[in-house]
C-alpha cells in the first residue's frame, strides 16, 4: 500500500491586493507542493476582521483574493481551497488552544505590536496567532509554506502543539515552516529596508499580481537603488540591488551569483531593464489566468471547497474534543 501523503496548510488574508511578495514568498510554494502533498489552502477572512475594514467591500475583496490564489496555480481540484469563515472548526479549535496560550507570549508578537500601534488594540488582534495555530492544526498538517514574516507565528504554533500533546496526548504533529531559499522576504521597491506589504500607502512600493507589463516596467525603473555603480549581491551595502537580484533570480530561474556576475558592470539602468523584462514574463501567466476567471464559477468552487474542508475538519475536531474530555460520541 502506498504511504499516506504528508499534509500542508497555508493561508492568505483578503486585505488589499496581492503582490509579488505573496507570490514569491508563499504562493509559488503552495502551487509546487500540490505535487507531493495533500494540500489545504485558505483565504483567512476571520483574520482580516482584526483591523478596521469596510463590510460592503469585504465580500468582493475575499473573492478577488481567491481568484488571484487560483491564478497563481492553486487548483481547487487538487487542493482543498476555501474561505476560513465557512469552516467553523477553525474558530472552535482556536478557543481550545486559547486556553493553553500565555498572554505574555501574545503580547511579545512583533506583528501584534506593529498593528496595534497602527490600527489600535483589540482582543482579536492579540489572539490572532492562536487562530492561526488553529488553522494549521485543524487539518493536522506537517508543513506550512509561508514567507519569513510568519516565523514567530509558526514558533508559537509549534509551542502550542508541544503543550497540547503533553497535556492531552499525541493529537497533533509538530508542523514545519517551509520558506524559500531566495525570496522569503521581498522588500519594498521604494524602501529596501522594509518588506513589500499590502498596507504600504505608496503603491510604487509593490508590484501587484494584476499590474500590466507597462506598470511593472515603470515601477521597476523607479525602484530605489544604492550608491555605487556595480551590481553586487550584498544585503549589507546594496539592499536595493540585492532585492532586485532575488526577484530576478526567481523570475529567470537562475542563481543570484550568476546574475550578479553577468550584470556586475553593465550599469543599473540596463540591469533594471533586464529585471523588468524577466518579471513581466514571470507574472504574465498569473494575470492572464486571473482575467479569464468568472466570479460565479470561483464562488461555486469555494463553496465546494468549504464543504469538503468542513467534513474533514469535523473528523479531526472530534479527536480534539475527545482528548480534552468533551467526547462527541453518544
Ligand atoms: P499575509 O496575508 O500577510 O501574506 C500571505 C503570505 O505571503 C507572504 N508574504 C511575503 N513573503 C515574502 N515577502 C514579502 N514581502 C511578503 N509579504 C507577505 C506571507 O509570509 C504569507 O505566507 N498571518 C498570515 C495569514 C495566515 C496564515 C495562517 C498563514 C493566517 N493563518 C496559517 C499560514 C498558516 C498573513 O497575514 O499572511
Amino acid at each position: 500500500m502506498a504511504a499516506a501523503k504528508k499534509k500542508v496548510f497555508s493561508g492568505i488574508q483578503p486585505t488589499g491586493e496581492l503582490h509579488l511578495g505573496n507570490l514569491v514568498g508563499a504562493l509559488r510554494n503552495w502551487a509546487q507542493m500540490q505535487e507531493d502533498y495533500e494540500t489545504y489552502y485558505c483565504v483567512v477572512d476571520l483574520h482580516a476582521m482584526t483591523v478596521p475594514y469596510d463590510p460592503v467591500a469585504f465580500g468582493t475583496a475575499r473573492l478577488e483574493t481567491a481568484k488571484l490564489v487560483m491564478a497563481s496555480g492553486i487548483d481547487p481540484r487538487r487542493s482543498v481551497f476555501y474561505f476560513q469563515s465557512q469552516v467553523p472548526q477553525h474558530a472552535e479549535l482556536a478557543w481550545v488552544l486559547s486556553t493553553i496560550t500565555g498572554i505574555g507570549q501574545l503580547n511579545r508578537m512583533t506583528q501584534y505590536k506593529e498593528k496595534a500601534d497602527r490600527t489600535g488594540q483589540n482582543l482579536g488582534l492579540l489572539s490572532y496567532p492562536v487562530l492561526m495555530a488553529a488553522d494549521i492544526l485543524i487539518h493536522k498538517v506537517h508543513a506550512v509554506p509561508v514567507g519569513d514574516d510568519q516565523r514567530q507565528h509558526l514558533e508559537l504554533t509549534r509551542d502550542l502543539v508541544e503543550r497540547f500533546n503533553h497535556r492531552f496526548g499525541e493529537v497533533f504533529p509538530v508542523p514545519e515552516r517551509i520558506t524559500p531559499e531566495v525570496g522569503a522576504r521581498v522588500m519594498s521597491l521604494q524602501d529596501p529596508t522594509s518588506k513589500m506589504s499590502k498596507s504600504d500607502p505608496d503603491v510604487r512600493s509593490r508590484l501587484l499580481l494584476t499590474d500590466s507589463a507597462d506598470q511593472i516596467r515603470r515601477k521597476v525603473r523607479a525602484a530605489v537603488t544604492d550608491s555605487g555603480r556595480t551590481v553586487d549581491y550584498d544585503w549589507e551595502t546594496k539592499p536595493g540591488i540585492s532585492n532586485l537580484l532575488e526577484l530576478f533570480s526567481v523570475a529567470a530561474g537562475r542563481s543570484t551569483e550568476d546574475l550578479a556576475a553577468e550584470y556586475r558592470d553593465q550599469g543599473y539602468g540596463r540591469f533594471k531593464g533586464a529585471v523588468a523584462e524577466a518579471l513581466c514574463e514571470y507574472m504574465a501567466p498569473v494575470r492572464e489566468r486571473y482575467e479569464g476567471m468568472e466570479d460565479a464559477e470561483v464562488s461555486r468552487l469555494m463553496s465546494e471547497g468549504a464543504a469538503e474542508a468542513r467534513r474533514r475538519a469535523a473528523v479531526s475536531m472530534a479527536t480534539v474534543w475527545e482528548a480534552v474530555g468533551l467526547s462527541t460520541r453518544p
